[in-house]
């Protein structure tokens, strides 16, 4: 965030007007400051292209065509200028179709470097076969892919499956602006633009690109994060309710607001769209500026991009579902990181735990309170003046030995380390950067001064690979001092965040490694240091343990495509209101359909003060995060999870354990992120894309495949609508009581308490769980696990579980557990998972783990009851009569317990379930 005036204002000041100030200050009603952002209207390319038609302009010169196995180039000519493009069009075994417009000959204009995406993909080309050639199109195929080229004007309309999918200029809005001199008559704003105070030189003039996607038939379209909107994405045209496109420019947006087109932190140009039958992904690998109109019209979505420079590099994805678009993303993109299991634990936040004496007592407190967590964390206020990688020595004089010391409970810690660098000779960070000449330069090629939470701040070139190698040494623990391998990191402002800058960013043509313009790579600046502090956690972890290192844990605020292989983000500063909570749901959403899954929102809201009821709420929407963590602003009073009486502390307290519950389902779905690229949370319509009465919901999610969650967003409420997708069986998650079953989609008003929110099984799915509570995720390692064993209509169930080490690279190499469970005709068979084509086999990892429990829902009645036969022994054991989980509080009991079966989870094994 940018609000420098707070801890400035805290030295010099009064006590009693401060003390007003900070009263006055932590009440206040939030200022999203608009008029420090620029609109479209105010920004020259996007004003000069926006619903402007040239695309008619664009032709194809059917000459130029050639073909050759899996691509086709073509010249595309801007007629008025008489103006060279090169088209090329590649089609991919792996799912996706790729479309690259360039000027030719080229002029070097910027295109995202390669290691924004994984290596190799481009070797997996699947031919194209020409199908018809006339005068004035070309109909090619690829699987099951049609792509119709016509050339006056230039179009492409894609079909998938036999269903239009997408067409590209059929309203005329295609635009390349290319490389040209400067004329006297040239318009206001394409060589240089003014705005707030500060002028962008454009050295290059003009450049910007508009293409035009309409989607036949959907009414849906979503991602293209980050933004507080809702998850089908509203239309932009008109006045209601945006009248303004979607943004697409990584910013430190000062108390955003719960509902706005505007972007945020961090940007992924990937959409999709979905109708019944088919799901398209789009993603325009460009990291300029870029703003995005969705229009709703003639019962379809159509769709402008305008992006500031660079070239159109369009890939998409024709996979055809929802898990097929993602996983194909992955395979470009990368999946998301296998994250280390401590990670998916509860993280304690605030800015600031002050000294050594406060982590004791807030460390403390949690065990104190049986309030399980994994990782306290600290925020700028550590560090000796804002010099990240050092310590305040009066605040922390010990930091080694307090690492250690939360270790020795199974703890670990998260320091801050932002990318702005003070300009401090004496500061050994700053003097050595400065040297090697690692910094961002300013237009006229010195180094940039701009202004941060240090003051007057450098910033590293994170573009430069040398200067990443740089950074990641500093993280090793003789460089680091004071860090141990407990030790892990948080990368802030990094969109970057300049005070002091236009849109309290860099300025455009400040100038990176090979003079590329700032203009041209803004969006990457943040994955681009997020990347080289994890690769410096990396080299820690090799340098101790050369042949399985350690994962590394870095979250960051800023993001673009790629950023899910690095770390997990979170959605900023949020305030501690309802509709903050409320719209943090699309939110996450809308990240893990971009294939960025490991998010989370700070529960609690940063800024301002929740009550124990909204904390509440929070906390128990929180426990479904991927990345779950509280954290308030400096200003506020403290909220630790205990301060708020013993009724909300025990509410926090089942809220946090039941996540700790949750943990094995949920890193055996990171596991499904990390090998397909599949979303932790799913919109309801991921897994029922045939429903088209969810297209739009948002206000409930589905964890994984098997369980649904329906937060409560708002105060004082004693029943909610929770909507159920029809044709599937339900199973309270409290109780297991069977919701009454129904073959279309229905609201049920439900009761609600404020110890619990609404979570359902999905009948036809096993969960497993482990339920002792512990204090952190090291303290349940060699816990016994619970399967939850919900049954479909036909009586049947599978499930899968994935074990590893949960902190090193071993499972890469074999050292990993992959079960399949398998309920069918009264039978529960475990299994190893199948091995996908090209994965590592499972090698011969054994944990000394024991299913202590199967509790099996929707068994159906049998007068005298069931009894289980454990496989290969003769004896049977009578079923019992719940309860269905042992950390919730205990319901009604409608599940059926198979107790103490001690089936080990390394083996294959049967339980036959017979009744009496
Ligand atoms: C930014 C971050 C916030 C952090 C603060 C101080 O506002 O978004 O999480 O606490 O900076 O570092």
């Amino acid at each position: 965030m940018a609000a420098i005036a707070a801890p400035r204002l805290l030295r010099a000041v009064p006590i009693v007007v401060l003390c007003s100030l900070l009263l006055h200050s932590t009440q206040h009603v939030l200022a999203f400051k608009e008029h420090e952002f620029k609109k479209c209207a105010q920004t020259s390319f996007c004003s000069r292209n926006r619903n402007v038609p040239q695309g008619a302009n664009f032709e194809i010169i059917p000459a130029s065509i050639s073909l050759n196995t899996a691509t086709l180039t073509a010249t595309l000519l801007n007629k008025p200028y008489g103006k060279h493009l090169q088209l090329t069009l590649t089609s991919h075994a792996d799912g996706f179709v790729r479309l690259m417009v360039d000027e030719s000959p080229s002029v070097g204009r910027y295109q995202v470097p390669s290691d924004i995406l994984i290596s190799g993909w481009e070797n997996k080309k699947q031919g194209f076969t020409e199908n018809s050639r006339t005068a004035s199109s070309i109909t090619l195929t690829t699987g099951e892919t049609k792509l119709e080229l016509n050339f006056q004007p230039f179009t492409l309309a894609i079909t998938v499956k036999g269903q239009p999918a997408l067409q590209i200029n059929s309203r005329n809005l295609f635009n390349f602006e290319h490389r040209r001199q400067k004329q006297d008559s040239d318009p206001a704003g394409y060589w240089e633009e003014s705005w707030g105070g500060h002028t962008d030189s454009k050295p290059k003039g003009p450049e910007a690109l508009s293409l035009d996607l309409v989607f036949p038939g959907f009414q849906h379209v979503y991602g293209i994060p980050e933004r507080a909107t809702s998850l089908s994405l509203r239309a932009t045209n008109g006045a209601a309710p945006y009248g303004e496109p979607y943004r697409l420019y990584n910013l430190d947006v000062f108390e955003y607001l719960d509902d706005h087109p505007f972007g945020l932190y961090g940007s992924i140009p990937m959409m999709l769209a979905h109708k019944k039958g088919l799901t398209l992904g789009v993603l325009w690998l460009n990291s300029a500026e870029m703003f995005v109109d969705v229009v709703k019209e003639r019962g379809q979505v159509g769709s402008q991009w305008v992006a500031e420079s660079g070239i159109v590099d369009l890939f998409v994805f024709t996979a055809g579902s929802p898990a097929g678009v993602l996983a194909a993303y992955a395979r470009l993109a990368g999946p998301s990181a296998m994250p280390q299991l401590f990670s998916l634990g509860y993280h304690q936040c605030r800015w600031n735990y002050k000294d050594e004496a406060d982590v004791k007592a807030v460390d403390a407190g949690f065990d104190t309170h049986d309030i399980p967590y994994d990782v306290l964390w600290l925020d700028i206020e550590h560090t000796n003046g804002k010099r990240y990688l050092t310590w305040d020595s009066s605040l922390f004089p010990s930091p080694a030995p307090m690492q250690l010391d939360l270790a020795s409970r199974g703890r670990r810690m998260v320091t801050i380390v932002d990318p702005h660098v003070k300009r401090d000779p004496g500061y050994y960070v700053f003097a050595e950067a400065e040297a090697a000449g690692h910094y961002v330069k300013n237009k006229y090629n010195t180094d940039f001064d701009g202004w941060c939470w240090p003051g007057s701040s450098s910033y590293l070139d994170v573009t430069s690979p040398a200067v990443r190698q740089w950074w990641a040494q500093q993280f090793t623990l003789d460089r680091y001092s004071g860090s141990t391998p407990h030790l892990y990191i948080w990368n802030d402002m990094n969109e970057p965040s300049v005070f002091n800058g236009p849109e309290i960013t860099m300025p455009k043509d400040n100038l990176h490694a090979g003079g590329v313009e700032h203009r041209d790579t803004h969006n990457l600046y943040g994955v681009y240091y997020h990347m080289a502090t994890a690769e410096g956690l990396q080299l820690r972890g090799q340098q101790a343990d050369p042949q399985d290192g350690d994962r590394p844990f870095v979250l960051s605020r800023a993001f673009f495509t790629g950023t899910q292989r690095v770390g997990p983000i979170w959605t900023g500063d949020n305030a501690a209101q309802w509709s903050h909570l409320r719209v943090s749901v699309p939110m996450v959403l809308s990240l893990g359909l971009a294939g960025l899954p490991n998010v989370g929102a700070d529960v609690g809201g940063f800024f301002g003060n929740p009550d124990a009821e909204l904390l509440t709420r929070w906390y128990q929407l929180g426990a479904y995060y991927p990345f779950f963590r509280g954290h308030a602003h400096l200003e506020t009073q403290r909220r630790e999870p205990w301060l708020f009486g013993p009724e909300a502390t025990a509410r926090i307290r089942a809220a946090i354990r039941t996540r700790y519950s949750l943990l094995p389902y949920i890193y055996t779905l990171f596991r499904a992120a990390n090998t397909s690229g599949q979303p932790i949370l799913r919109p309801l319509w991921f897994e029922f894309p045939e429903h088209e009465e969810l297209f739009a919901v948002d206000e409930e999610f589905l964890a994984g495949p098997a369980m649904l969650v329906k937060p409560v967003v708002a105060p004082g409420v004693g029943q909610v609508e929770v909507t159920l997708p029809g044709g599937a069986r339900w199973y309270d998650a409290a109780t297991g009581a069977l919701v009454p079953p129904a073959a279309k989609t229905k609201s049920h008003r439900v009761q609600v308490t404020l110890d619990a929110i609404p979570v359902y099984y999905r009948g036809g799915h096993i969960v497993p769980r482990r339920e002792r509570p512990r204090r952190s995720t090291a303290a349940q390692a060699a816990d016994p696990l619970t399967l939850v064993v919900a049954l479909d209509e036909q009586g049947g169930a599978e499930g899968e579980l994935y074990m590893d080490d949960g902190r090193s690279f071993a499972f890469q190499r074999g050292g990993y557990l992959h079960r399949r469970f398998v309920f069918r005709s009264m039978k529960l068979v475990s299994s190893a998972q199948q091995v996908p084509a090209g994965g590592v086999p499972e090698g011969t990892l054994t944990l000394p783990v024991s299913i202590e429990r199967v509790v099996f829902l929707g068994l159906p009645p049998s007068r005298r009851g069931y009894k289980a036969v454990v496989g290969g022994s003769r004896q049977a054991v009578p079923l019992e009569a719940g309860p269905l989980s042992l950390v919730a509080a205990p319901g009604a009991e409608a599940a059926l317990v198979l107790r103490k079966p001690d089936l080990p989870v390394s083996h294959d094994w049967e339980v036959e379930i017979v009744a009496v």
